[in-house]
């Protein structure tokens, strides 16, 4: 990158920039990473001017063939960026007017950086939002494949972090992929307004030329025109929503992450996640550490930061650009790439996960998970619940004394708090009972969770 300063945008300016300033007030460093969409979207422009005759069709093509080239140099490395020029915006037409010359300086008619560049950042937006969408997807697809494969595997479900009710691990996994399904319905929606065309609002009051907004729209691939010209260049909601939604689905990760911590403990060691997304302890050999959940558990606090940031820039901007905006770029470029490649892990590590089906239902069996069952049966029998409820916390401390969970107690031990408790009661005692028994949508039975898995995989399609 060279750094000569040799500004060349403005007569109204004689002395050169101070040259830490130039570099201060620079974004190519940047910014660079938008040059796809700046030539997208200047082909476009120069597209719609021809149209509407304020370009002749030869101009238009002479400056189509000069965007093309420099797009093949970018992409070759052969291009040379300069601070000097501060931006992806100036550098490319900078190059532009050196390759095709004067006809060159037309291209920016009818236009400002202050649209060119809430265009170019929706248009970059939206070709990420692609990807994003499909990792989500891919992650999602592997969650259904865990809980298809362990829509049968019984572990204690949790409130306060201590066993509640057994639960099956299918269903546990179809509570995240809901979480998501949530996410993927969120990202539709911000994309709709990501996907509006501020080009054209020019720096901010619109232009003289008899521009057809309608025409760089549809050249653009944009929905919608932003329909007023001070909101078009001012307007940065759509980033902030788009890291709202990434803070959210980061949210979910992190929960997701927290989760796979606690399992992949020694203590628990329900799942194993697999040599390539563990490492091991520089001084301690018997380790293997989660360090993949635990760095996305980590990143979800950048991701957090990002929003905080563009809500924060925004705040005070008067109408319409201010040089502020030149702020958004860097968190959110941050939040896409980090929001990315937490996607793309998870996803290939949710494929590698196995599950410890003894480890889980050995917990399941010690925490004494299904005390409801019991009251729930006693309730069958005509005991009113309160009742219920106290002869099953007798029965559990009884269990407790005798080292026993409540289906090892014999028929007599259990008689002992009720006299409604007869033989049948060993089938709501076991796991598998207690599990089948919460038979109903949404509930933990293996035949619902299979169904919601049919439904959810009906939806991917
Ligand atoms: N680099 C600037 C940005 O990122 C481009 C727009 C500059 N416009 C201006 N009037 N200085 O926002």
């Amino acid at each position: 990158m060279t750094t000569a300063n040799k500004k060349l945008s403005s007569a109204r300016l004689t002395q050169p920039t101070n040259a830490f300033v130039e570099e201060f007030t620079a974004s190519v460093q940047f910014d660079q990473r938008m040059y796809a969409q700046d030539i997208q979207g200047s082909v476009a422009h120069a597209t719609m001017l021809a149209k509407v005759d304020v370009l002749t069709n030869e101009e238009r093509d002479q400056i189509i063939a000069g965007l093309n080239t420099i797009k093949t140099e970018i992409e070759n490395d052969q291009f040379e960026w300069s601070i000097a020029q501060e931006d992806v915006h100036m550098n490319i037409e900078a190059r532009l007017i050196a390759l095709i010359g004067e006809v060159g300086k037309k291209l920016h008619t009818g236009r400002s950086r202050n649209d060119q560049v809430a265009t170019d950042v929706r248009l970059y937006l939206r070709d990420m939002i692609t990807p994003i969408r499909s990792e989500l997807k891919r992650l999602q697809i592997a969650l259904l494949d865990v809980a298809e494969r362990e829509a049968e595997t019984i572990l204690p479900g949790f409130t306060h972090l201590q066993t509640a009710q057994p639960v099956t691990f299918g269903h546990h996994m179809m509570a995240w992929y809901e979480m998501l399904r949530r996410d993927t319905e969120r990202l539709a929606d911000c994309e709709k307004r990501v996907n509006s065309l501020p080009l054209g609002a020019a720096a901010l009051a619109g232009t003289t030329f008899p521009i057809d907004r309608e025409l760089t729209a549809e050249l653009l691939g944009f929905d919608r025109i932003c329909l007023n010209s001070l909101d078009a260049v001012s307007d940065r909601d759509f980033a902030i929503e788009f890291n709202s939604f990434a803070s959210l689905l980061m949210m979910h990760l992190s929960r997701f992450s927290e989760e796979l911590i606690i399992w992949a403990s020694a203590q628990f060691d329900f799942v194993d996640l697999g040599d390539a997304f563990c490492t091991g302890s520089s001084i301690m050999p018997q380790k293997k550490n989660p360090d993949v959940p635990e760095l996305i558990r980590g990143k979800t606090s950048r991701v957090y930061g990002n929003m905080f940031n563009l809500f924060t820039l925004m705040k005070n901007q008067p109408l319409a650009y201010n040089k502020d905006n030149q702020e958004d770029k860097e968190p959110l470029f941050d939040t896409i790439d980090t929001l990315l490649g937490s996607l793309r892990v998870y996803a290939d590590m949710m494929g590698a996960i196995t599950v410890k089906p003894d480890n889980m239902r050995n917990a399941a069996l010690r925490g004494y998970a299904t005390a409801t069952d019991l009251a729930d049966y006693l309730v069958r029998k005509d005991v009113p619940f309160r009742d219920a409820h106290e002869v099953v916390g007798l029965s559990v401390a009884y269990g407790i004394k005798q080292n026993k969970d409540l289906a090892e107690l014999s028929l007599e031990e259990l008689q002992q708090f009720s006299a409604h408790i007869s033989e049948d009661v060993f089938d709501v005692l076991t796991l598998e009972g207690s599990v089948a028994a919460r038979d109903h949508l949404g509930g933990t039975a293996p035949k619902q969770v299979k169904a919601a898995i049919k439904q959810a995989r009906s939806q991917q399609q």
